[in-house]
């Protein structure tokens, strides 16, 4: 969460602090379906069936999916591209997977009451056929999904993810330390539907063109907490510009070469009250697991080693593949991407071994914890050696983080 440090050196509007958690969570699983088509009965309680989670906190069974990367070599066959650990994840190399974040909601909005997300709660974010940049700008929506380009170690520097940095589509040149997925699910409910059939309807952006600070509208007057979440894709053994003749070389799963189809879902999985409490309690403003003492904190290795087997019996990482799994032609646009009729793929053209491995666990550009004495200096780094039993943490009055609205 490298932002907050960039804030308080930019000019000041409104006086207010963003408390959220921030909580590492490794890759499950890589599987051809979107979990609402195959995978996920609505019955099932993430929170009472699953016997570990991925994920920093162990009262956090939820699920997040998101589309996956695949490099494009020039002579047609696709790598999947590796992800890895985020700034300021550790202690550990998470294997994969994404940074989650559930921020407080902020003056000057009108209603600063959040209801967290019920039992049986999901959402979607995106559009997988989307192909261009069709939102009016004005609308917070056109934000919600962007990319960071990272060069080296810096984690950029100007203001909150989706602002003038970063990018709708996927970037335009090499990014040597990779790149970021920035994805804002919607904070806004109706109060009634758990998960209707679009699984969209029932949420929405707030209005004023921000994810901080705004109001809902009258449709969706009910404050959740605000889902973040960032997925920060290896990209750097395809940098050579061999790779660039043609352009960027990156699609998404679902055949997207633009990037505009990024989208995310969430189904809700916390254990009991959990999530609320965290909420009423972990109100930093470092977002550190270890400083949120109303969760259980457990290992990097703990994380890496939840495992699910795939349903689809298909390679679909590690190897070069002729085609995307699925039936996911490339659709360039700028027309939104249909669905090819009739799909029948229950393999991908390549025989190999499924993977039965964790991902491999790749070494960022960057540290993802403070080794030296003391605390780190931004106060957003988690200790690499944290304290056995944590103490209940106070906000450090010198690390509010001031929020202007973002430059849109
Ligand atoms: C494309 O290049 C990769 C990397 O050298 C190789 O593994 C793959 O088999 C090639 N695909 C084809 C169709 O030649
Ligand atoms: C404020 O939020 C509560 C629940 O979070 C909701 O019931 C209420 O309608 C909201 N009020 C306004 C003015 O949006």
């Amino acid at each position: 969460m490298m932002w907050t440090t960039a804030l308080l050196s930019i000019a000041l509007v409104a006086p207010v602090a963003r408390a959220f958690i921030r909580l590492p969570c490794s890759q499950l699983v890589t599987e051809r379906f979107d979990p609402f088509d195959l995978t996920m009965d609505p019955n099932i309680d993430l929170a009472e069936e699953s016997t570990c989670t991925t994920c920093r906190f162990k009262e956090d069974k939820s699920n997040y999916w998101t589309a996956v990367m695949y490099f494009k070599h020039p002579n047609g066959s696709y790598f999947r591209v590796p992800q890895m650990a985020n700034h300021n994840t550790g202690p550990g190399y998470q294997a994969g997977g994404m940074t989650v974040y559930y921020f407080q909601p902020v003056p000057p909005t009108q209603n600063l009451t959040i209801v967290p997300f019920a039992k049986g709660f999901r959402m979607l974010v995106g559009n997988p056929m989307r192909r261009k940049n069709d939102i009016p700008a004005h609308q917070t929506a056109a934000r919600a999904t962007t990319f960071r380009c990272f060069q080296g170690g810096d984690p950029g520097s100007i203001g909150a993810p989706g602002g003038v940095e970063d990018s709708f589509e996927f970037p335009d040149r090499p990014c040597t330390g990779g790149i970021r997925s920035n994805i804002y699910f919607p904070q806004c409910w109706n109060g009634v539907d758990l998960d209707p059939p679009d699984h969209q309807s029932h949420v929405a952006h707030p209005i004023g063109g921000s994810f901080f600070g705004t109001d809902c509208p009258p449709s969706h007057p009910v404050r959740l907490p605000l889902l973040f979440i960032e997925i920060v894709w290896d990209t750097r053994a395809f940098n050579d510009p061999s790779f660039w003749m043609d352009g960027q070389p990156f699609v998404f799963s679902m055949g997207d070469p633009t990037g505009f189809g990024q989208h995310a879902d969430y189904v809700f999985g916390w254990e009991g009250d959990s999530l609320k409490r965290a909420m009423d309690v972990c109100t930093s403003y470092d977002g550190i697991p270890a400083n949120c003492p109303a969760l259980t904190v457990q290992s990097m290795d703990r994380m890496n080693n939840c495992r699910v087997p795939n349903k689809v019996p298909e390679p679909v990482e590690d190897i070069y593949l002729r085609e995307l799994p699925g039936c996911n032609p490339i659709q360039a646009g700028p027309a939104h991407a249909t669905v090819v009729p009739s799909c029948d793929k229950v393999s991908t053209t390549v025989d190999a071994p499924l993977p039965t491995q964790p991902p491999s666990i790749v070494t960022p550009p960057w540290p993802v914890c403070w080794d030296g004495p003391g605390e780190d200096p931004s106060g957003l780094a988690p200790k690499c050696d944290p304290p056995k039993n944590p103490k209940r943490h106070l906000p450090r009055r010198g690390l509010e983080a001031r929020v202007t609205e973002l430059p849109f």
